[in-house]
Order: C-alpha cells, then structure tokens, then sequence
C-alpha cells in the first residue's frame, strides 16, 4: 500500500504493506528501545542539543525494532529521515507501519518485495536528497555512484554498516570511484567483535531453528567461514551440543578455528557430512553444483552472509526434481533427482533475518549508537573530511564501551597516574 506519511514533509510518501499492522510493530519498538540503553542516551541528549538540525538522512537498513530506534534517534536530532530495505526478506511489516503511522518517519519497504520494487524504494529514500546516507552493503552509495550523481554534491559523507558493504567501497576508493567520504562503521570494535560475533552468532542459531525446530544436539553443523560471524555461530552451535566443522581459505583463520577446538576441512568433504550447513563468508558460489550432489538426504542450507550468492541455487534448482515451497514457514524442500531432499531456509537470504528477528537489540545497541555518534562526528568535522573509507575514532568505541559496560552493572579499574607514566614512557620498565 502507498500512503502519505503522518506528519511527514510533503515531498515524503512512504510504501509499507498494511498501516493495520502499525500497533504491533509500536509494541516491539518500544520492546526494542528498553533494551538499548546507550542509543536512549544519545537520543536525550540529541533531543535537547539537536545536532543534526537541517540534516536529511537516508538510509538503506534491515527495518527491524532496532533500526526503528535509530531513525528515532536522528529524528530527535534535528534530521529529516528516508528508510528503505537493505534486503527483500528482512523488513518486519509491522515495524514498518509503525515508523510511517506513529513516528512520521518515511519508509520504503515490504518484506519479500522484487528486486524492481527494492530498486524503486532505494531511489525513493534518494529522492530526500540526502546530505548523509546509511548502508547495510552499500546500495545507497552504489545507486548514487553510478546513476544518481547529481546526489554528491550534497553529501557530506556515508555510513557503512556491514562487511560486505565495506570490502565494496574499499574496492571503489582503490579504484578511484568513490566519491564521498565514507566511515566504515563496521570496522568499529564496538561493531564487529559484538553485532557480527554475538548477534549473527545467536540470531543464526536462532533462525535455523525457528524455521525447523531441530535439535541441534549431536548434529553436525557446518560453518563456512570463520571470521567475526562464523566464530559466533560456530560457538553458539557447539554450546548447544552440535559437531562443528569449519571450511575456510584463509590459513590463519583455519589455524585458529583449528586451535578453537573445531575441526577445518575442505567443502567437499564437509558437506557430506553436514545435517546443516551456513555460509558467512561474504564470497560466491561456496556451497556449489558438486557440494549439493553429496549431501545427505536431509541436509539443511542456509546462508547468514549478506547475499545469496554464496549459495549456487541455480545450481541446487538445477539439480531438483520439484521444488515444494513452504513446506515449513521459510522453508522449501528441493527433492533431488535421485529422490534425496535438501532444505534451504530463507530462500538463501540471511537467515537470521528471513526466519528470525535479526540480531538482539541489545547488540545492535552499541552498533547503533555507533551510527548515532558518527553522524553527530561527520557534521561537526565536515570541512576537513577526505574521500576515503575511514575507522571510527577510538574515543568514540571507548565511549560506547564504558556506557555499555555502565548499564550491565560493570566496572572497572582506571589507570593510577604510575601506571600511566609507566605505560607510556620508554625509560620505565625495569
Ligand atoms: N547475518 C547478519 O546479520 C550479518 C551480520 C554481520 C555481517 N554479516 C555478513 O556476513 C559475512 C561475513 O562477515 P564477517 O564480519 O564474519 O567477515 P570476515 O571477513 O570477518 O569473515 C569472512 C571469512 O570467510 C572466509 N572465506 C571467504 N571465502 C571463503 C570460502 N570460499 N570458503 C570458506 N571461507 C571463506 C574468509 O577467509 C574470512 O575468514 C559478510 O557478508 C557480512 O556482510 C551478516
């Protein structure tokens, strides 16, 4: 359904399935908001200083409660706000009608819309004219680049969320393509070590049984890619009493996962042996043809990296006999020439958020006040920003930190003033 936005600007229109749905999606934002103390910091203090005043934002985001709560925050920052979908099958509808219906806040995104529908919601959040813009796999800054140029010259920077997105714009700023100032926020330490290990690490788990109910116990489960998210998933599996086998390409990565206690083997002979199989390599085509062929009668696929593509599923629909869809809520079963089945969950798309609710809010809640602050940083050091894919100052990560630490009831010691000197000067230690 396409409606005006409550309260919105005029310009705005926003395109979110059923306004109805608005009361439930209220209900889980706010759910989300009490478990994100730091953001519900930064958005009071937003709310009285305003830093983002005359700000338009747009940004490609999962629209999840946690989102939700971001937008909220740079609202009461001053800015104006455009939202769209950073994947077809991670918008929770009523989380949608409600940022629309209850906070005015323009939004693009139906969950399981077509590819075309995802483009023309992109380019509707564009339409705001964004002096800044938000990614989770840089469709934004990819849309502008190469077919909304007219954008640049308003933009002061971009924020990216995800590993994917960031190995892109460092591809363009080698290539000399990128032309705005990008932060990569997922290279924060208060991102990637928590959201990527902690949150796709239990939201993973998390979807594959919510789509199958399995018994993880004496499974095993293979984890394709040990980086930040597999080693989450990887642990989270093994807590629940399943044999991990890891695959990977990178030696050192293979040699910790190795030491972690896990065994590492190639693909082809993991994939025999798999009850379930993930992906979380940011790669292609690593579950393929051959890996499909040998899997046992059964076996469930699923992918938590950010594109299908590390499936071959034109592969897997090649090899099918039928495809029965929905056999299971976010579940079809291939049954293959020889009579085997497999089961792909989510229809290959990140399955913490096709069958899940995406990462806990209380994760995303340093990812997000994360985002928050270096919006607040980009406008403030907006004349000396370079065209470059930059980190997130370290007061900032230290900052979040401390706060989180603060609500979880932690503390910790602070360096004596020896302590420092001893630290910091080369003539001390003996
Ligand atoms: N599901 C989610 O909510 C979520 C959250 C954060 C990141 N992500 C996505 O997950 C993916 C992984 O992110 P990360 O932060 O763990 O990245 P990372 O770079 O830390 O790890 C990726 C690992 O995959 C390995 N790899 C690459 N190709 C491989 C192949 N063919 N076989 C086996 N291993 C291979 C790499 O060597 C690396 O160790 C990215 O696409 C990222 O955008 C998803």
């Amino acid at each position: 359904m396409t409606v005006a936005t409550a309260k919105a600007p005029k310009r705005a229109t926003s395109d979110v399935k059923d306004l109805a749905l608005a009361a439930k999606g209220k209900g889980r934002i706010e759910w989300a908001e009490g478990q994100m103390p730091v953001l519900r910091e930064i958005r009071a203090r937003f709310e009285k200083e305003k830093p983002l005043k005359g700000q338009r934002i747009a940004a490609c985001l999962h629209v999840t409660t946690e989102t939700a709560n971001l937008m909220r925050t740079f609202v009461a920052g001053g800015a104006e706000v455009a939202l769209c979908a950073s994947n077809p099958l991670s918008t929770q509808d009523d989380n949608a009608a409600s940022l629309v219906k209850d906070y005015g806040i323009a939004t693009f995104a139906i969950r399981g819309e077509d590819s075309k529908t995802y483009y023309r919601h992109l380019n509707q959040a564009l339409d705001l004219k964004p002096t800044m813009t938000l990614d989770d796999g840089a469709d934004l800054v990819t849309v502008i680049h190469k077919e909304r140029t007219e954008l640049i010259k308003d933009l002061i920077a971009s924020m990216e969320e995800t590993t994917t997105g960031v190995l892109r714009l460092r591809a363009m700023a080698k290539d000399g393509a990128l032309k705005i100032p990008v932060v990569s926020v997922n290279d924060a330490q208060t991102k990637f070590m928590f959201d990527n290990r902690y949150g796709t690490g239990q939201s993973t788990i998390d979807g594959i049984i919510r789509a199958t109910n399995l018994l993880i116990a004496g499974r095993t489960v293979v984890i394709a890619g040990y980086g930040w998210c597999g080693r989450g998933v990887a642990q989270r599996a093994r807590g629940l009493g399943a044999k991990v086998i890891v695959t990977e390409v990178e030696p050192i990565r293979a040699l910790e996962a190795t030491m972690d206690g896990f065994e590492v083997r190639p693909m082809a002979d993991a994939a025999r042996a798999a009850d379930v199989i993930v992906t979380l390599t940011g790669n292609k085509g690593v579950v393929r043809r051959e890996h499909f062929q040998s899997m046992k009668d059964g076996a469930i696929v699923a992918n938590s990296g950010h594109f299908n593509v590390e499936l071959d599923l034109e592969a897997l629909a090649a090899l099918a006999k039928t495809v029965k869809k929905g056999v299971r809520e976010n579940v079809d079963q291939y049954v293959l020439k020889d009579g085997r089945s497999i089961f792909l969950i989510g229809e290959g798309r990140l399955v913490n958020l096709a069958a899940a609710e995406g990462h806990p809010a209380a994760v995303m809640d340093m990812s997000f006040a994360t985002q928050a602050l270096m919006a607040e940083w980009v406008v403030k050091n907006r004349g000396g920003l370079h065209v470059e894919v930059m980190n997130v100052p370290r007061d900032v990560e230290q900052w979040i930190a401390r706060l989180k630490l603060s609500t979880m009831g932690v503390s910790i010691d602070d360096l004596t003033p020896e302590q420092r000197k001893y630290l910091e000067a080369w003539e001390e230690g003996t």
